[in-house]
């Protein structure tokens, strides 16, 4: 809904809800995808598709399964990076879509069509670049990468086979392109890929500015 049309709508539409009270299976309402690395046992690196996550500052929040490899990885070894593809990898991010890192493969997650891959950038044919600070690995055609540590991992009681875990930045890597002045990002070159009730979506048009834009 566009708030210009909203103000010049009937007053009977306005007095009438125009919503149902629905239950949805899935609450995907359009966030950016992450790939999240993490440590496994062996020192190789594990990627997980992801798309529940915030950033204020150098916190950010990640919503993560405890049936992944990654919350495994996590819990174990407290470094990460949160690479950010752009709208054209949804590819490469879908073709990592069915894998999990975890082994065996838990039961759940069987019965919905998962499958074990322990060699998530080759199965991806995506490209390791060595992290500055932290030892998962980046990726290297992700225009944003985040070398990030564990601050707190928390279970939430409503939904136990999830959690909730806060990471503080360490380091932004940000690639020459999306550059523009020191130390920030041009919104106009970068286009993050938007994961969209499962769906892929790139941005749109620029629709307007925050009063604090630079
Ligand atoms: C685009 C996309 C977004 C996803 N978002 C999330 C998410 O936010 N949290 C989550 O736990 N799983 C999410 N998943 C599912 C995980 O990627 C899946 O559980 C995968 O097996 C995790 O890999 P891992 O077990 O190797 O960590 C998403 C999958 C895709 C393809």
């Amino acid at each position: 809904m566009n708030f210009e049309n909203a103000t010049k709508r009937s007053a009977e539409e306005v007095v009438t809800d125009q919503h149902d009270t629905i239950n949805p299976s899935i609450l995907y309402y359009g966030t950016p995808v992450l790939l999240l690395s993490t440590l496994n046992e062996d020192g190789s690196t594990n990627l997980s598709p992801l798309s529940s996550s915030w950033a204020l500052g150098d916190c950010l929040v990640l919503g993560l399964g405890i049936q992944g490899k990654g919350y495994e990885n996590l819990r174990r070894h407290s470094e990460c990076v949160i690479n950010l593809p752009d709208a054209s990898m949804w590819r490469a991010v879908e073709s990592l879509g069915r894998y999990t890192g975890t082994y065996p493969v838990p039961e759940e997650k069987r019965q919905m069509g998962y499958e074990f891959c322990a060699e998530k950038f080759e199965a991806a044919g995506l490209t390791a670049q060595d992290s500055l600070r932290v030892k998962p690995l980046r990726i290297a055609e992700c225009p944003l990468q985040i070398e990030s540590s564990v601050q707190h991992i928390r279970t939430p009681e409503h939904t136990p086979f999830m959690a909730v875990v806060e990471v503080k930045s360490l380091e932004v890597h940000a690639h020459k392109k999306l550059i523009s002045g020191l130390n920030k990002i041009d919104p106009a070159k970068w286009n993050p890929l938007i994961y969209n009730f499962r769906h892929y979506y790139g941005l749109g048009e620029l629709q307007g500015e925050n009063f604090r834009a630079e």
